[in-house]
């Protein structure tokens, strides 16, 4: 092989495999320029080689065998862009342990195998990246290992999906429900044919896994992360959230307190003031705070072809200057530390609670009572027309209380006489 020509394979050409086989192509005539090198997809790995020829200007490179790609010593890096767990990674491993350098956006596997990859690519003094596993064309696994390294972060949070973020929009500044909403996002092609991994949260988990794990330096899977959809929230909760100066949003927060690790996916009320609250469609936003960079926000398109390949091929660059340095594997996992991960009973947050009580005197004091037996303060409580007879809608917000002395508070309140119905529960996101 000539040092100007290194060449990769792409294990999938769906939207993202599609996406960088057309950024590479984009980008052919300042390559050589910008890294010293050429990259040639020598090899592109598919299910089905005749959907796939429609794709490529030579469909000699498509291939049905794994093994033509692992086997042949002239392709020096693997792009895994199929998803899912198997075979992707059996393959990655593979390539790994046979010197290939790996570059994957597979985030349902790297918050469950993380460990495993990243022990496999430094045992073989190769690279293994994964800028667009989370936040799509958003730099910021890069910027928390590189850039912000002199810190120590404290908290790593925001909206993480995209196609939540879009519902939820639609949802606050068109009044529609959730299922109208979802339908919409459905049509214009932001949710997948199967919605539930992002609709109830677990596709922001996995990121908010990776996200601690690389802010933290303390390794955190998908199994540590709490997480819970958009589901349940209705126009209703956006609205009264807006009366009270807040918007919802779903949330990926990672915090590291003196007691151990928080990672949690949830609706949460956050003030209209603040930056992430004017994100809105399907974009995404990533804050961070360190001990010396305090704040910083990375803002930008979460998904989609060329948003996602954009992180892909910035990785492959990556590798390439490496490969021409011989200083592969310079940054491999960065979780030298074994942080404790709080159970979500124990961490503490606001909350905003939406109920249907009994209308008439004494029902708030009966209320009040049940919270100061588990230790909640009241901040606000608002008291709403309800059209349903001998019954008021009553909104509370509460001061900062551990969640499990909540769970217990509302089970209570759910099980009393003052209350008919716990219409919703939120938490309220706050330092
Ligand atoms: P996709 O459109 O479904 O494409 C997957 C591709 O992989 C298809 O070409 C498929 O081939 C191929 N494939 C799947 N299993 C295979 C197997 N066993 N052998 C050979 N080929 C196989 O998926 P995508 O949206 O591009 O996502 C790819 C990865 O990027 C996933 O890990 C995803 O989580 C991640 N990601 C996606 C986005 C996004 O915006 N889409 C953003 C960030 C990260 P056939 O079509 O022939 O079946
Ligand atoms: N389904 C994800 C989203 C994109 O809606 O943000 C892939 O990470």
């Amino acid at each position: 092989m000539s040092d100007k020509m290194i060449n990769a394979a792409l294990l999938g050409l769906g939207t993202v495999g599609g996406g960088v086989y057309k950024v590479l192509k984009n980008q052919e005539s300042e390559m050589e320029a910008k890294l010293g090198s050429k990259v040639q997809i020598k090899k592109i790995l598919v299910r089905n080689l005749e959907k796939a020829a429609a794709k490529v200007e030579d469909p000699s490179v498509l291939t049905n065998s794994w093994e033509e790609i692992l086997n042949d010593p002239s392709i020096d890096i693997v792009i895994e862009l199929m998803g899912g767990i198997e075979p992707a990674r059996t393959y990655i491993l593979a390539a790994l342990n046979a010197g290939k350098h790996v570059v994957s956006a597979n985030k349902d596997l790297i918050a469950v195998h993380g460990k495993e990859l990243l022990d496999a690519a430094e045992a073989n003094h190769v690279d293994f990246m994964f800028e667009a596993a989370v936040a799509g064309g958003i730099p910021i696994i890069r910027p928390l290992k590189q850039c912000l390294a002199g810190n120590h972060m404290t908290e790593v949070m925001g909206i993480i999906n995209g196609t939540t973020n879009f519902i939820l929009t639609k949802m606050t500044q068109e009044g529609m429900e959730f299922s109208e909403a979802l339908d919409l996002a459905s049509r214009l092609g932001y949710a997948e044919a199967d919605p539930t991994a992002d609709v109830e949260g677990l596709d922001a988990g996995r990121k908010v896994a990776i996200l601690a794990s690389v802010a933290f330096n303390s390794r955190v899977v998908f199994d540590d992360v709490y997480t819970e959809g958009i589901t349940r929230i209705t126009s209703k909760d956006i609205r009264y959230a807006r009366e009270m100066g807040c918007d919802i949003k779903l949330l990926g927060v990672a915090r590291n307190t003196e007691e151990g690790i928080e990672a949690y996916v949830c609706p949460m009320l956050i003030p209209s003031s603040h930056p992430l609250a004017s994100v809105n469609d399907s974009y995404n936003a990533v804050f961070v705070h360190g001990d010396a960079v305090e704040d910083a926000m990375f803002f930008g398109r979460g998904a989609g072809e060329l948003p996602t390949a954009s992180a892909v091929v910035g990785d492959i660059f990556d590798i390439v200057r490496n490969i021409r340095l011989n200083c592969s594997a310079r940054i491999g996992c960065t979780c030298y530390k074994d942080i404790p991960v709080k159970k979500m009973e124990d961490t503490c947050n606001c909350y905003f609670l939406r109920m249907q009580v009994e209308d008439r005197c004494g029902v708030l004091a009966e209320m009040t009572a049940v919270f100061a037996k588990h230790h909640v303060s009241v901040a606000q409580i608002v008291q709403k027309e309800s059209k349903i007879k001998d019954s008021a809608e009553v909104v509370v917000i509460t001061a900062m209380v551990r969640e499990g002395d909540f769970q217990k508070a509302m089970k209570e309140l759910e099980e009393s006489k003052a209350v008919q119905k716990i219409s919703s529960m939120l938490r309220v996101y706050g330092k």
